[in-house]
């Protein structure tokens, strides 16, 4: 085993608070996960950092008037602060708004394309005639063709954890009015997930060594095939596209979340920390289950298309619940948990969830 491991935390969104089901389920374990290692010797980078473009950002910013920088300004700032009270030491906690990020993202994208990975096609995209525009991700709400949850989104339902394409959506409706949107053609741009499917599937046979859920439902999703899925969406608030004729698109968020665990190893401008942590070391990802398809799955096949190396562990966990409900804001059932060390003192309170 090497002595140099990369411990990559799943992104917060900047859209919100943190509360006790994010601590408990992914930042506190990671956190324990970087302090053991420490302790044993080996070298670690820890990195994590706000998530701060796609559809829940831009749903803020218009509810309450303001721009999606001050949504993301706020969250971040709050986010760091959050994790410094909690203790979650990372290495790095940084954002996905800097440039230095932009130009990894434009040119993975890119890479991609000219690999014939990403490639243009045309679809039928919800558009509704009241707002005049198309209908990204959470702009949309239905019902789930798979579970027939009624509150699924355009890119995912949070019940079954089911990736969708908004197309697939019944009963349908605008998040912004309420109306019924209508399907329209319009041209994006698609990731080939398809080009990778037997290969994914050999790596996830041998993770043996994986948490056996983990390992099971990803090679169960991987046995029912992959689609390819558009990575572009009509909004402005993201990382332009850098493909000529989609200016008026960005890059989808997270085809750029996910980027940003390569660019805080440094892939673009800290070579000699890349080779260390990404190419030599032992990469390690930490997330809730409801994103376990994204890092299993998307993100793996990202990586083989651009040529580099798969991590070696996903570590997805369950959900803190409060009387059967995931713990959520719009449940109204969330815990506090700055609150809770200000009452008992951070490492009781961290003791206390970890038991
Ligand atoms: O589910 C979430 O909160 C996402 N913001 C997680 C992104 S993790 C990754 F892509 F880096
Ligand atoms: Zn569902």
């Amino acid at each position: 085993m090497s002595n140099k491991i990369f411990i990559g935390v799943a992104w917060p969104y900047a859209n919100g608070s943190l509360h006790l089901g994010h601590i408990a389920g992914c930042y506190l374990p990671a956190d324990i996960f970087a302090r053991y290692n420490r302790l044993k010797g080996r070298d670690v980078l820890m990195v994590s950092g706000s998530d701060e473009h796609g559809t829940p950002i831009t749903i803020t910013a218009d509810a309450e008037k303001i721009t999606p920088q001050k949504v993301v300004d706020r969250y971040n700032k709050e986010h760091t602060e959050n994790m410094e009270q909690l203790g979650i030491s990372f290495d790095l906690f940084t954002r996905t708004t800097t440039k230095n990020h932009e130009s990894v993202v434009q040119d993975l994208f890119s890479t991609l394309y000219k690999k014939k990975y990403i490639y243009k096609k045309s679809m039928n995209a919800h558009y509704c005639k009241n707002c005049s525009r198309f209908l990204p991700d959470r702009y949309i709400e239905g019902t789930c063709p798979h579970c027939h949850e009624t509150g699924a989104r355009g890119d995912q339902c949070d019940r079954c954890g089911k990736l969708l394409d908004s197309s697939e959506l019944e009963d349908v409706r605008c998040k912004l009015c309420g109306g019924t949107p209508v399907l329209q053609n319009t041209e994006h741009l698609f990731f080939s997930l398809s080009s990778f499917e037997s290969k994914l599937l050999k790596w996830v046979k041998n993770k043996k060594y994986w948490k056996s859920n983990v390992q099971k439902f990803t090679y169960n999703w991987l046995k029912g095939g992959l689609k390819d899925r558009a990575v572009t969406r009509d909004l402005s608030w993201g990382i332009k596209v850098p493909v000529p004729g989609f200016e008026k698109k960005r890059i989808y968020v997270w085809f750029d979340a996910l980027t940003n665990y390569l660019t805080a190893v440094g892939y673009e401008n800290n070579e000699e920390m890349f080779s260390k942590f990404w190419k030599d070391g032992e990469i390690v990802h930490l997330l809730g289950k409801d994103i376990l398809r994204f890092h299993a799955i998307i993100w793996p096949c990202m990586l083989l298309a651009a040529g580099e190396k798969l991590p070696e562990k996903i570590v997805a966990h369950g959900w803190w619940t409060v009387a059967g409900e995931k713990m959520s804001k719009s449940k109204g059932n969330v815990v506090d948990t700055i609150q809770e060390i200000e009452k008992y003192g951070v490492d009781a309170f961290r003791y206390f969830l970890l038991s």
